[in-house]
């Protein structure tokens, strides 16, 4: 079954520096390279998923500035469809990303035109109705969220919430959401606990939520649901160079890999949308930028292959 995906959510321009190392608070470093990429976490899910395998729709907003005509033209050629997409008076959103050479990062975001959806309309909810997936994440406006959320829970449409950036959130939203997934510090922050082990994160989480997928980066990948299923895989072994949107071609891999399994949910189904998952995410991170490493099928398929043939 080829999957359907429509994702509310964020673009921005990132403005990417490479660096021997980071710097700390107060410091400058001298940086390598700079170059921009389009990026943000909606528009990053939006490609993954279209990348992936499926039919996406994006609705989100960009500003009448030139990173707002390059991150409109990056999502049409990448085959999402924008018709969701508005343009608004203002800058676009922007995200200041330092890399290292550890393939760790920093991001800073300035949402600009993000910040002006609000509300959706009429087009967005007929929209989501006709997807299978719904794709949130944290970078537009939580009223957007949430009407979305409560749209897709009436019209039959599953809810996949990546709370990221971090942040507590309110019971009005959480209710809506089918499968909730975090890296470890967003569980801790959604969940309001201290502790960093996953077993508790997940217990914790299973209080808000049913189901809860837990990034774990380079360790893979960890499921626990409300019926009691809980399983974790391991993730690819690969050279990292550039972590940056490997969470959000997980996610949309996840969405994809979910929405073709008909939403089915079994210690086999589950395995496998996680492990597909985690070959995204991992391809992703071999390559420098956001959208611009975001992996097709066909190179998902051959790092799942290559990882998993043979495995239980
Ligand atoms: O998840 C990576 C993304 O986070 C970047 O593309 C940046 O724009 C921020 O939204």
């Amino acid at each position: 079954m080829s999957a359907r995906v429509a994702v509310v959510g964020s673009s921005n321009l990132d403005l990417v520096v490479t660096a021997s190392r980071l710097p700390r608070p107060g410091e400058t470093v001298l940086g390598e390279n700079f170059r921009t990429v389009p990026g943000g976490k909606g528009a990053n899910q939006a490609v993954a998923a279209a990348r992936a395998g499926a039919a996406c729709d994006f609705v989100g907003a960009v500003g009448d500035d030139e990173f707002g005509t390059q991150l409109r033209t990056s999502l049409v050629g990448a085959g999402v469809d924008v018709r969701g997409l508005r343009t608004v008076a203002g800058p676009s959103g922007v995200a200041l990303i330092g890399v290292d050479r550890e393939a760790e990062n920093f991001i800073v975001v300035a949402p600009g035109a993000n910040g002006t959806l609000t509300e959706l309309d009429a087009d967005d909810r007929a929209t989501i109705a006709a997807a299978d997936v719904l794709l949130l994440q944290l970078e537009v406006p939580l009223t957007a969220v949430t009407q979305a959320a409560d749209w897709a829970r009436a019209d039959g449409t599953t809810v996949v919430l990546n709370a990221a950036p971090a942040a507590a959130l309110p019971t009005e939203l959480l209710d809506l959401v089918d499968v909730l997934v975090v890296n470890e510090h967003e569980a801790a922050v959604v969940a309001g606990v201290s502790s960093d082990e996953p077993p508790v994160l997940l217990d914790a989480l299973l209080k808000l939520v049913p189901r809860v997928v837990l990034t774990l980066g380079a360790r893979g990948a960890a499921y626990a649901d409300r019926r009691g299923l809980r399983l974790a895989v391991p993730a690819p072994e690969i050279d990292a160079v550039d972590t940056t949107a490997s969470g959000d071609a997980f996610t949309g891999a996840l969405a994809v890999g979910w929405a073709e399994r008909g939403g089915a949910v079994s210690e086999d189904t589950v395995t496998a949308s996680l492990r597909w998952a985690c070959a995204a995410g991992a391809a992703c991170a071999q390559r420098p930028g956001a959208s611009t490493a975001l992996p097709d099928r066909p190179v998902i398929d051959a790092l799942y292959d290559a990882t998993y043939r043979g495995a239980q």
